[in-house]
C-alpha cells in the first residue's frame, strides 16, 4: 500500500529528486517550497516556509484533510552560510539556525500530533557529514547540523512508545543547487584577516560539491529506507573517502583528525 509522504524543500536538489522518485514508485507525495510552483508528476506542492510555523501548520493540515494521515516526514529544507566564524553577523547566524534547525522543529511540532494518534510513522531528518565534524568556514552550518543530530537522538527515545521512528541521513558532497544557494557571510574584503584562507577553502568546498554525487542516488537510498520495517537510526550516504573520514573522526585523536581535515581544505 502507498505511503503518504511530506517533504520540505522540493523545488530543487534532494527534495525534488526524492519527491519525483517516490511519486514514480507509487507513493503519495506532498512537498513544500517557499515559491509558487506548478504541481507536476502528481507531486502535490504546498507553499510554505519552514521558518514560518503558521505556513507549515497550514500545509500539514491540508495533507491531513485530504489523506487523513502522514506516514513519513522528510525534513529536507536547508541552506548553507559560509564565512569565518569571527565575522558572522547575528542576522546570518539566525537565518542559518532558523532554517536548518528551528525550521525542522516547526515541522516536527506540526506533524507529531497526527503521527502520535496514528501510533506509527517515520521522521527522516537530513543532517550532513558536517553534523559529525566541524567544517572550516562552515561553522554555523555545522552547528545547525550538530543540533539536528542531538535533537534526533533525544526525539528517537521520546517517540519510541508511540512507534514513531526517527532516522538521520548524513549526506556527503552532492551536486545540487545548495552550492549556488550558499550565502557568503563575514564582511569579506582585503582588510579581513581570514579573506585569503577563506577564498582558498571555499574553492575546495565548491569543487568537492560540484564533483559530488548526483541527488538521485540519495533519492533512491531514501526510497529503500522508507520501505524498511526496521530502518537504522542513521545512514551516511557519501563516497568511500567521506565514509572513511567519518570513521577516522571517531577513531583518531582530535588534533590528528583536525590536521587531516584542515589540510584537505588547504589550511596549514
Ligand atoms: N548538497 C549537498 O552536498 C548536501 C550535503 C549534506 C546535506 N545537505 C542537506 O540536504 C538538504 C537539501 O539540500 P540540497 O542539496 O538539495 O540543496 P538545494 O538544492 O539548495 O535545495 C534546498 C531546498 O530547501 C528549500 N528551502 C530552503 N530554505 C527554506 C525555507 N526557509 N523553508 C522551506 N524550504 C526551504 C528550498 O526550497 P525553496 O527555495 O523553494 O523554498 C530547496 O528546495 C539541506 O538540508 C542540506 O543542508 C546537502
Amino acid at each position: 500500500m502507498h505511503k503518504v509522504i511530506f517533504i520540505t524543500g522540493i523545488s530543487s536538489g534532494f527534495g525534488k529528486c526524492t519527491a519525483e522518485y517516490l511519486t514514480q514508485n507509487g507513493q503519495v507525495v506532498y512537498g513544500t517550497s517557499r515559491k509558487s510552483i506548478e504541481s507536476n508528476n502528481q507531486i502535490n506542492i504546498l507553499k510554505a516556509d519552514v521558518t514560518d510555523l503558521a505556513s507549515i501548520k497550514a500545509a500539514v493540515e491540508t495533507v491531513l484533510k485530504k489523506e487523513g494521515r502522514i506516514d513519513v516526514l522528510i525534513n529536507n529544507a536547508g541552506m548553507g552560510i559560509s564565512g569565518p566564524v569571527e565575522y558572522a553577523s547575528a542576522e546570518d547566524i539566525k537565518v542559518q539556525m532558523d532554517t536548518n534547525f528551528t525550521g525542522m522543529v516547526n515541522v516536527i511540532h506540526s506533524v507529531l500530533p497526527a503521527m502520535r494518534k496514528q501510533q506509527e510513522g517515520t521522521i527522516i531528518n537530513i543532517s550532513s557529514i558536517g553534523g559529525l565534524m566541524g567544517l572550516p568556514f562552515q561553522g554555523f552550518y555545522s552547528a545547525s547540523k550538530y543540533a539536528i543530530e542531538g535533537l534526533s537522538e533525544a526525539l528517537r527515545m521520546e517517540l519510541k512508545p508511540f512507534h514513531i521512528k526517527v532516522v538521520v541521513i548524513r549526506p556527503g558532497d552532492f551536486y545540487t543547487s545548495f552550492t549556488s544557494n550558499r550565502k557568503i557571510d563575514g564582511h569579506l574584503n582585503e582588510n579581513n584577516p581570514y579573506e585569503a584562507q577563506f577564498l582558498k577553502t571555499l574553492s575546495v568546498i565548491e569543487t568537492d560539491e560540484k564533483g559530488g554525487m548526483k541527488p538521485d542516488y540519495l533519492a533512491r537510498k531514501l526510497g529503500k529506507i522508507i520501505g524498511l520495517k526496521h530502518p537504522r537510526s542513521h545512514y551516511v550516504i557519501a563516497t568511500a573517502e567521506q565514509k572513511l573520514a567519518v570513521i577516522l573522526k571517531r577513531l583518531l585523536p582530535d588534533s590528528f583528525f583536525s590536521g587531516i581535515l584542515g589540510s584537505h581544505y588547504g589550511i596549514k
